[in-house]
């Protein structure tokens, strides 16, 4: 089956940590966020992925290449400029004649694709979406499903109050090619907020495919919260079959003493871990430098950056080259931009 993963976004709610690394290749357990996904749909019979592109992304072009490395043939086409999801599906699918998926590229899941698969077959729905149930379906598109699986009613982004489910759009979609006449691929739109509240109310052939038990594994991986959370997931076996060996992850070329305390996290090659620091729940991109005695908690240390001797980071967020003197403690929460020295409280 062929498939479009759309790539082109601009990845702004995940800054600063991609103001230099485009979000398909920021590190999750040390490997491109979206190699987790080409290889689960290469796992599901996917064999042809396009991805959708705009020049912003053009690096995971370098980084992936002709795919070969995951076992698949993929391509890649660009936009102008941004065309949403509406106008990147209709053109990276012109022409095509069978049933095809998408897929947002920022997600890690273990859906259940080829189930998916049949069961849009069995129902000969025109379009199907995954949903996913969580707590707050209020920052995403939710649906609601009438007793046969149809969706009859789809809402991007509800007032909590007036979302009419928990069941939200998860970003994996089985397209009949026959709506594509429907989408123009000159034009920006998302079909999240025009094609899909259509097929709903015109109770066209639009089902949900919902996998409760037991329940996928989803995540979205859009903001620094949910970015910290993926790799801690996996790290301890939210996702059996990616489950590492340990909780503590440290590429081969990593130095670390003896007298380091590291307790669930992710250390990139090249890392230097001086004595006495702690590093905790966190995750440490390439050529990062820990001054001894710190302590990095909750924390993102974005490749290149060098965190002085008796630093204390709580829930920070260091981008690219930034740098954090000495005995430094920037209050909890802290986003320091690429190449920056902070200068802020404990500095010296
Ligand atoms: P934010 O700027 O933080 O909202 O991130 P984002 O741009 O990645 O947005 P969003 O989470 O809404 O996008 C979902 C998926 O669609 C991501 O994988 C994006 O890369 C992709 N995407 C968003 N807009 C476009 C677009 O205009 N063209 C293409 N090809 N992909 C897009």
């Amino acid at each position: 089956m062929h498939s479009i993963v759309l790539v082109g976004g601009e990845g702004t709610r995940l800054r600063p940590l991609t103001l230099r690394t485009p979000k398909p290749l920021v590190p999750v357990l040390n490997r491109p966020l979206l190699t987790y996904l080409l290889a689960h749909l290469r796992a599901h019979g996917v064999t042809d992925v396009r991805l959708a592109m705009t020049s912003r992304s053009s690096a995971v072009e370098e980084a992936l290449g002709d795919g070969s490395a995951l076992g698949l043939r993929l391509d890649y086409i660009y936009e102008e400029t941004p065309l949403g999801s509406g106008g990147a599906i209709a053109q990276a699918a012109a022409n095509w004649d069978e049933p095809f998926l998408v897929c947002n590229g920022d997600i890690v899941t273990d859906l259940d694709i080829t189930a998916m698969v049949s069961e849009h077959r069995a129902r000969r729905a025109e379009l199907s979406i995954a949903l996913h149930e969580v707590d707050d379906p209020s920052p995403f598109g939710v649906a609601a499903l009438a007793p046969d699986g149809r969706i009859d009613q789809f809402v991007e982004k509800p007032k909590r109050a007036e979302a009419p489910s928990r069941l939200i759009n998860a970003g994996v979609w089985l397209f009949e090619p026959t709506l594509l006449s429907e989408l123009d691929p000159t034009t920006f739109s998302r079909v999240e907020d025009s094609l899909f509240p259509s097929l709903a109310a015109a109770g066209r052939g639009i089902y949900g495919f919902h996998q409760p038990d037991p329940p996928a594994y989803w995540i979205d991986v859009g903001t620094t919260e949910s970015y910290l959370q993926v790799n801690l997931d996996l790290l301890l076996g939210a996702v059996p079959s990616l489950k590492p060996p340990s909780d503590v992850i440290v590429a081969d070329e990593a130095r670390l003493p003896a007298s380091a305390t590291i307790d669930r996290a992710v250390l990139g090659s090249g890392t230097n871990i001086g004595r006495g620091a702690t590093i905790r729940e966190s995750v440490l991109w390439n050529d990062v430098t820990v001054g001894s005695n710190a302590t990095v908690t909750g924390s993102v240390l974005a490749s290149g950056c060098a965190i002085g001797a008796g630093v204390v980071l709580d829930r920070a967020i260091v981008a690219h080259g930034a740098r954090v003197p000495d005995g430094a403690r920037p209050p909890t929460g802290t986003q320091i931009e690429p190449d920056v020295a902070y200068a802020g409280a404990g500095a010296a």
